[in-house]
C-alpha cells in the first residue's frame, strides 16, 4: 500500500517535534512527583506545571486560577456538566443543549436527564434554510425560548467537530447569561484552529483536549470559571485532593508541559490551510460527479473551520468509497462503531436525510498537509470512485 496521506485531522493531529522535544526529560531526568513539595525536584516539576498553566491561560485568555488539568476533553465535560448540575448549591435543575454536540457531551446529558435533570436540546439552522444563516449554527431564538429561570447550564461547542461550523458564541453567551445560567463550550475543534478568547467569548467553563492542537493524547484542560461569574462544581475524581480538591489525582507534568507548548504554537495558518482545502474540493467537485457541499459555506473564515471540509455524494455511501481508499485516511457521515452504522446524528439534525448522512464525508486538513498531499489523496480517490 502506498504511503497513507492522513486528511482527518478533527480525528486527531500528530504530535508536532516540538512539543515531543519539550516532554521528553519530564518522562525521564525530571520525573519527580510536582505534588512532593519536600524537595527540590518535586518543587522543580510544580513550577514547570505552574508555568505551564500560566502559558495555557494567557493564550486562552482565561484566569490561571480557573484552570483545571483533565484527561481530555471527555473528562473535561463530564466535570463541567456533571460539576454544575449535581453541585449541592446548585438550586436550577435544567439544561440547555444543541443538537449537533458531540456524544462526550449528549452522552452525559442523557445520563443526567435519566437521574432528574430536565434537559431541552436546541436545533440548529437546516441544510435548506433558505434564510441567511449558516447551516449547521445554532438558532438562537430557538436558543432563547429554550432558556427558562431554571436553567443552570447551557452547552453549546465552538466548532462542529463533522461540519466545521462555528457557533456565534458571544450571541449565545449574551442570551445564556441574561437568565442567568453559565455557559459551557466545548472547544476541542476550535483551541489551536482558531482564536479562543475566553473572557471575550463570554464562556463561563470550556473544554479541549491536547491531541486535536498538535499535543499528545490523554491530556486536556477545563476552564471553570472564565469570567466573572462563579462556577461551582463538585468534583467527579476524589482522591489526594489535587487541584484544588476538583481532581484528584498525581498531575502529568510531560503532559501538562506538552500541552502549553503545543498551545503556545499558535493558531494554524487559516488562509494556508483553507488554500489546500478548496483545492481539494475544487478538483474533487471536478471529477466527481454531484457532490454537494454539507455545512456552512467555504468562503467565510467566521462561519467554518478553515481545514474542513464535509460534502455528500450521489450515489456511493461515504464508508464504500472509504474501503477503496484505504491509502487516505478521512472518514464518513457515518459512526462506524457498531457492526451496523448509524448515520451521522449531526448532519441528521441538519435535516439531511439518512441515506444523505451516509452518503457524507469529511476531510480535515491540518499543518503538515501540503499541497502535493492534496494532488495525491484527490488522484488515489478519483481512481478508486471511478472503479464504481
Ligand atoms: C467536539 C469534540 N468534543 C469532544 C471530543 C472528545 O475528545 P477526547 O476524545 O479527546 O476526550 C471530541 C473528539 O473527537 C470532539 O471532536
Amino acid at each position: 500500500m502506498a504511503e497513507m496521506i492522513y486528511l482527518d485531522h478533527h480525528a486527531t493531529t500528530p504530535c508536532d517535534p516540538r512539543v515531543v522535544d519539550a516532554m521528553l526529560p519530564w518522562f525521564t531526568e525530571r520525573f519527580a512527583n510536582p505534588h512532593s513539595d519536600s524537595h527540590a525536584a518535586g518543587r522543580e516539576a510544580a513550577d514547570a506545571i505552574a508555568g505551564s498553566i500560566q502559558t495555557i491561560a494567557e493564550t486562552i485568555h482565561a484566569p490561571a486560577s480557573a484552570l483545571l488539568i483533565t484527561s481530555g476533553a471527555t473528562e473535561s465535560i463530564n466535570l463541567a456538566m456533571r460539576g454544575v448540575m449535581t453541585h449541592p448549591r446548585n438550586r436550577r435543575n435544567h439544561m440547555v443543549v444543541c443538537t449537533t454536540e458531540h456524544p462526550a457531551v449528549l452522552d452525559v446529558a442523557a445520563d443526567l436527564q435519566r437521574s432528574g435533570v430536565e434537559v431541552s436540546y436546541v436545533r440548529v439552522h437546516p441544510q435548506s434554510s433558505g434564510d441567511a444563516s449558516p447551516p449547521g449554527t445554532i438558532d438562537l431564538d430557538a436558543l432563547a425560548e429554550a432558556i427558562t429561570d431554571q436553567t443552570a447550564l447551557v452547552n453549546v461547542m465552538l466548532a462542529n467537530n463533522e461540519m466545521g461550523a462555528i457557533h456565534p458564541i458571544v450571541e449565545v453567551a449574551r442570551i445564556t447569561h441574561e437568565a442567568g445560567a453559565l455557559l459551557h463550550c466545548d472547544a476541542t475543534q476550535a483551541v489551536g484552529r482558531m482564536p479562543v478568547d475566553v473572557g471575550a467569548m463570554g464562556i463561563d467553563l470550556l473544554s479541549a483536549s491536547a491531541h486535536k492542537f498538535y499535543g499528545p493524547k490523554g491530556i486536556g484542560l477545563l476552564v471553570a470559571g472564565g469570567c466573572e461569574r462563579r462556577v461551582r462544581l463538585r468534583p467527579q475524581i476524589v482522591g489526594g485532593g489535587q487541584q484544588q480538591g476538583l481532581r484528584s489525582g498525581t498531575m502529568n507534568p510531560a503532559g501538562v508541559i506538552a500541552m502549553a507548548t503545543a498551545i503556545g504554537l499558535g493558531v494554524d495558518d487559516g488562509p494556508r490551510i483553507a488554500a489546500l482545502r478548496d483545492r481539494l474540493w475544487q478538483t474533487l467537485r471536478a471529477e466527481v460527479d454531484g457532490i454537494e457541499l454539507n455545512g456552512p459555506t467555504l468562503s467565510d473564515a467566521s462561519v467554518r473551520l478553515a481545514g474542513n471540509l464535509n460534502f455528500r455524494l450521489r450515489s456511493v455511501e461515504g464508508e464504500t468509497w472509504m474501503a477503496a481508499t484505504p491509502d487516505v485516511a478521512f472518514s464518513s457521515g457515518s459512526a462506524c462503531s457498531s457492526a451496523n452504522p448509524s448515520a451521522s446524528h449531526v448532519l441528521l439534525a441538519m435535516g439531511l436525510s439518512e441515506s444523505e448522512a451516509r452518503r457524507s464525508v469529511r476531510f480535515g486538513v491540518g499543518r503538515f498537509t501540503t499541497e502535493s498531499d492534496i494532488d495525491q489523496a484527490c488522484e488515489r480517490l478519483i481512481a478508486a470512485y471511478r472503479r464504481f
